[in-house]
């Protein structure tokens, strides 16, 4: 299958982006191509997810900002998505799409979901009273030099560093950890997910590999999971199953993601169960 952008030179590539060159702002062409790519993506969830592009200089001069995270771009594309089943996961999934996408275009990007000031992006973007705003990111092109607050950032978070396979991935059940040999063709794809980025780079995701399948779990705080209209682990999940898919496409392995209703496996009570890989039987 012919994919948009070379998945795992892009994965690698990919950093978020806190300072951009002010001098060279995002050129027109550039942002059009990235909205008509953003406004055609679609994701195995079935949820339409909308993308949003502002301006922070012409929004009816309410302040928007980033508490001084993001340095050097005025430029921003917010997601949105219908309340619902898998809605998060679809966010996660399409917006991460267009993060590479912008990636291999030479286009930094941060996912931000805490650092900037949600209130005057949601009147910005006018969100519906059904919908949820997960998230932002900047775009424009990367200044050669980090910020120090993106230096320290990324220090605190340990950013440039990912949780080993063993803490991660699973065989049968949450007891016993899957080896690459385990994974098999799949070692590709588990990989990938595994350098996909996340929320305080918390790394949620736990997938178990059961009779071929690959069930996707994430670890959500208990008293989040159901009341907390953006449990932002759920987008964090919906961002690896992206770079799962599309590295699993790149390797031409078909299946496709389903939510099951009994998999089966005993379950820790900080995970919840939200969707599985079935490959297609050859
Ligand atoms: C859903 C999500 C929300 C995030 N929110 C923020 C944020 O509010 N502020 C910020 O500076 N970085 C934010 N990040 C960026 C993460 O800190 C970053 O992805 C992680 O530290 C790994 O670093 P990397 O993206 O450079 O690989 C977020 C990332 C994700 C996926």
């Amino acid at each position: 299958m012919k994919l948009d952008f070379p998945v795992e030179q892009t994965v690698k590539q990919r950093y978020s982006v806190r300072t951009y060159q002010s001098s060279n702002p995002i050129s027109e062409s550039d942002k059009e191509k990235l909205m008509i790519y953003a406004n055609a993506l679609s994701n195995p969830f079935g949820v339409p997810v909308s993308f949003h592009l502002l301006e922070t200089k012409d929004t009816n001069a309410k302040k928007l900002g980033t508490y001084g995270v993001i340095k050097g771009t005025k430029v921003y594309i917010g997601v949105t998505v219908p309340a619902g089943a898998l809605s998060l996961e679809a966010a996660g999934y399409d917006f991460e799409k267009l993060v590479l996408y912008a990636t291999n275009m030479g286009i930094g990007t941060c996912w931000l979901a805490g650092t900037f000031d949600r209130s005057g992006f949601t009147s910005a973007i006018g969100v519906k009273e059904n919908e949820l705003f997960p998230a932002i990111s900047p775009i424009g092109y990367p200044a050669e030099k980090k910020s120090l607050t993106e230096s320290l950032f990324r220090k605190t978070l340990k950013s440039n560093q990912r949780k080993n396979w063993s803490e991660l991935f699973f065989k049968n059940s949450f007891n016993k950890p899957l080896t690459e040999a385990d994974a098999g063709d799949y070692a590709f794809p588990l990989e990938l997910l595994r350098l996909a980025p996340s929320a305080s780079n918390k790394q949620p995701w736990r997938i178990v590999q059961s009779n071929g399948a690959y069930h996707f779990y994430g670890q959500i705080n208990p008293k989040k999971q159901d009341e907390h209209p953006v449990a932002i682990e759920r987008v964090d999940v919906g961002i690896g199953a992206s770079h799962f898919h599309l590295a699993a496409l790149e390797k031409g392995l078909s299946g496709e993601f389903v939510t099951l209703t009994d998999v089966n496996i005993s379950t820790p009570k900080e995970l919840r169960y939200l969707f599985s890989w079935l490959p297609e039987q050859g």
